[in-house]
């Protein structure tokens, strides 16, 4: 049996949503660890796209279990609209195949607030989405968050906001010089959200063992990316969430032992969304043509992404971080037409060529990339399903990429449509797949 993580290998925006629409036709269940709606996962199904912030990509696969585990912050009113829209395309979500953990943090509307406040602010601008994914998470750690559970107990809600709101709101008023919230407004408001999602809402710890008990097939999908991460990403400029591997366990609650593979998804180039070092970011046509090309523009605010040649020294470091066993890599297809392909092998800081991340934000600021160039390729890859019908520099391009990161790629996407793939190996490979 296989149960399988799916990590970003970058600042996010990989095309986790392709890798997880492809897998999740072999699992039994998908579930999702760390953050919230800040994630927007892109999956095209026969031409139609559709674009996912809360429950996971494989809800496309009809019958399926998903769940949200415990390391999640759910904006409840967005998760409803969420699941009106999945369906109004006729996928219906019910108690028996989606599960909300009873101890996921519920995102409030003071969240929201302060997060879009202080990101007005120049200083101190991390460029988040502004969904109130920061404030949720410092209330986690501060221990006065709210949680499912809290909202289906009436009578200790009701104590707890009223305490909460206080506070949030002398804060919004007195230093954000923001409105505050009516007590009863958001009182009836999460009431009503927590009679609505009632009926999902459990121990999706308990569930989760119990589908490993079953030996089932599992797949963990993460959001964000590796260098998102709040203790190994490119802090302060990351997520408030465990986007790395690490966030799988405390994210669910379930051992180490549990998981059988992590599979890195790491596209051809890289991109970033929101501020921070970014050493292989382009502001040339070569840029520009990634991100036309790429449509590289956030699926939760649609921002243009910041765009720039793959950068093996961050790859790498991800590697590591998250002890991959397989790498899909994504998107290779932006690639063509372009002369000459450039790879980054090393940072140049001051006087020195390092090969390794540098902790400090003020040296990765600084970091010029040394670069590696292989010639491009012209022709149209799209109809590629195998290495073979590949053009040779493309090829070479994959196994230049493949030896500095150390382990083959398992899978590259060649398009945006579920088929347009190449498949080398898949991590349910060998599965009891009944
Ligand atoms: P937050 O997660 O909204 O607090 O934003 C913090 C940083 O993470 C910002 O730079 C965001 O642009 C970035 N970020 C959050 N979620 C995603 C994502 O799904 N893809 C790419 N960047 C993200």
């Amino acid at each position: 049996m296989a149960n399988v993580v799916i990590i970003g290998a970058q600042w996010g925006d990989e095309g986790k949503g392709k890798i997880v629409d492809y897998l999740a036709q072999f699992a039994d269940a998908t579930v999702r660890y760390a953050g919230g709606n800040n994630a927007g996962h892109t999956v095209v199904v026969r031409g139609e796209r559709t674009i996912l912030h809360l429950v996971p990509s494989g809800v496309l696969h009809p019958g399926k279990i998903c769940v949200l585990g415990n390391g999640l912050v759910v904006d409840p009113g967005v998760l409803l609209e969420e699941m009106d829209l999945l369906r109004k395309k006729g996928i219906r979500l019910t108690s028996k195949t989606f599960f909300i953990s009873e101890r996921a943090h519920l995102i409030m509307p003071y969240h929201r607030r302060i997060d879009t406040a202080r990101e007005k602010s120049k200083k101190g601008r991390i460029g988040t989405t502004g969904r109130g994914i920061g404030p949720a998470y410092e209330d986690k750690m501060a221990r006065c968050g709210f949680r499912f559970a809290d909202v289906l107990t009436a009578e200790s809600f009701r104590e707890k906001l009223k305490i909460i709101l206080q506070e949030k709101n002398a804060y919004l008023r007195y230093i954000l010089k923001e409105p505050g919230f009516g007590y009863r407004e958001v009182l009836e408001q999460y009431s009503e959200y927590g009679r609505r999602l009632k009926p999902y809402i459990t121990d999706t710890s308990r569930q989760i063992h119990e589908l490993i008990a079953r030996r089932k097939h599992i797949l963990f999908e993460g959001a964000q990316g590796t260098l998102l991460d709040i203790d190994h990403g490119t802090y302060p400029f990351v997520t408030s969430s465990s986007a790395a591997v690490g966030g799988v366990l405390t994210g669910c609650g379930i051992g180490p032992r549990s998981i059988d593979e992590i599979v890195g998804v790491i596209k051809a180039y890289t991109t970033r969304v929101g501020g921070g070092p970014f050493p292989t970011e382009l502001h040339d046509v070569v840029g520009a043509h990634l991100q036309r090309e790429g449509k590289e523009y956030g699926a939760t605010t649609g921002r243009p992404r910041r765009c720039g040649w793959f950068d093996a020294v961050a790859g790498r470091y991800s590697m590591r971080i998250n002890g991959m066993t397989q790498l899909a890599l994504t998107k290779l297809d932006i690639l063509t037409g372009l002369d000459s392909i450039k790879i980054c092998v090393g940072y140049r800081i001051g006087r020195k060529v390092v090969t390794e991340m540098p902790s400090d934000p003020s040296r990765l600021e600084k970091a010029l990339p040394v670069y590696d160039a292989i010639p491009g390729w012209k022709q149209d890859i799209r109809e590629a399903r195998s290495l073979d019908e590949l053009p040779r520099n493309a090829v070479r391009y994959i196994r230049y990429l493949e030896t500095l990161m150390g382990i083959p790629f398992g899978f590259i996407s060649v398009g945006p449509q579920r088929d347009e793939s190449i498949i080398v190996r898949d991590p349910f490979e060998g599965c009891n797949r009944s």
